[in-house]
């Protein structure tokens, strides 16, 4: 209570002084705002409630009590019990909270800060999840339209300005690889290699790019693919060996996170003015999971939030089966790393967006999102 109550504090200084930052700028020259936006592209490490608005399974959609009860007084469709890091990186650029792109709209100009596309489930594919969530190529048609809106809201120059000053924030791909592995195979896992298959997914990530860079974004920032491997959820999968990651993703976690530095490199080098971070999020979540001691959890493998061992049935909130559901639901959530059987914890997530705000290059390069942001 006591977090909770400074939080909504801290949110409220936030906001006077964002308001009264922008209500200078609009007396000065009739600019809205000076501060570069954040766009947001991504799964449900990232979304902050689209999925709320979209015609799909209840599991996608996490609009239910104890989700992001610890900061946010109702459920908001974060898939946490608090923030997510996009909230962080938002709070350290001076930013107030990305609304999700599909909120209706509380007035005029709600998106210049930047916008949130995200979508829990997605991947770069379209056969991931079909029908279900927000694929990556969707929320790029997202992005389009909300360019088109800035231009006929603030005019050509202005909107020019927004979105080539924007840092454009990705993390998407793991759900491509859990899909066909624990949900169904798609035609093109099946008839792909899996080196074959990475190349499609970093393929579709990097056409994303492309599209985004033309419309006149520079600063993009990355996380590579979590150890999703060994999360809550991927740890009981084999009931002989629980407590073990599961290995068929892990190969095609560690793939992928080979190929995306080079890809990276490349787009870097075709594609003129482009500047990127990319953070090392695999070894900063794998870390927390071996290391949980000294990143001040008592729980690195079991789930705050579920069912059966390590809480690893994805009940949470019993969205899936109802609210009759039960699950349990840990007493101290600041002691555990993941939420639910594959989400992390606000704690979790405010160290990983320190690393990404401010690491080093190790961590996170070669800009941090601290760097991106300044740069003019
Ligand atoms: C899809 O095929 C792979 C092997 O090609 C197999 O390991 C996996 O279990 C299959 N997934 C499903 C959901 O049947
Ligand atoms: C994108 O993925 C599809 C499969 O969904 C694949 O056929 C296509 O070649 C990929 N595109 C690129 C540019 O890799
Ligand atoms: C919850 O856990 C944190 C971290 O381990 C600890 O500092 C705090 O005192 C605990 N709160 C309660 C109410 O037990
Ligand atoms: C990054 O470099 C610092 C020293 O410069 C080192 O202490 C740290 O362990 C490195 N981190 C990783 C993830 O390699």
């Amino acid at each position: 209570m006591e977090n909770s109550r400074s939080v909504s504090i801290l949110f409220f200084v936030h906001t006077v002084v964002l308001s009264i930052v922008s209500i200078n700028c609009k007396d000065n020259n009739n600019l809205v705002t000076n501060q570069a936006a954040l766009f947001v592209f991504g799964d449900s490490l990232f979304d902050a409630g689209n999925n709320n608005y979209i015609d799909t399974f209840s599991r996608f959609k996490s609009n239910i009590w104890p989700y992001a009860q610890t900061t946010f007084k109702s459920p908001t469709g974060r898939i946490s019990d608090g923030r997510l890091i996009p909230d962080f990186i938002a709070e350290y650029a001076w930013l107030p909270l990305i609304p999700p792109n599909l909120q209706p709209s509380n007035g005029h100009n709600q998106f210049t800060f930047g916008v949130n596309f995200a979508s829990g489930g997605a991947g770069a594919l379209v056969e991931t999840f079909p029908g279900m969530v927000i694929s990556l190529g969707a929320q790029l048609n997202n992005f389009k339209n909300v360019e088109k809106r800035l231009r006929s809201e603030l005019g050509d120059s202005e909107a020019k300005r927004i979105i080539s000053r924007a840092v454009y924030l990705f993390h998407i791909g793991g759900n491509d690889y859990v899909y066909p592995i624990l949900f169904a195979n798609s035609s093109t896992f099946k008839s792909s290699s899996k080196e074959k298959f990475s190349d499609f997914v970093l393929g579709n990530i990097t056409a994303v790019i492309e599209e985004v860079y033309k419309v006149g974004g520079r600063k993009f920032g990355f996380l590579n693919i979590g150890a999703y491997d060994c999360a809550p959820a991927s740890l009981i999968i084999d009931r002989t060996k629980i407590g073990s990651c599961f290995k068929p993703i892990t190969d095609l976690i560690n793939m992928h996170n080979k190929k995306l530095p080079n890809v990276l490199e490349r787009l870097e080098s075709d594609l003129s003015g482009f500047k990127y971070a990319l953070h090392d999020y695999h070894t900063s979540l794998s870390e927390r999971i071996n290391n949980r001691l000294k990143y001040g959890f008592k729980e690195g493998k079991k789930a705050c939030c579920g069912t059966g061992p390590l809480r690893g049935i994805n009940t949470c909130g019993g969205r899936v089966w109802g609210l009759s559901q039960r699950y349990e639901l840990c007493e101290n959530v600041t002691e555990y790393l993941f939420f639910d059987s594959f989400h992390l914890t606000e704690k979790a997530h405010r160290q990983i967006a320190e690393l990404i705000w401010s690491g080093p290059s190790n961590v996170t390069g070669p800009y941090n999102l601290k760097a991106l942001f300044e740069l003019k």
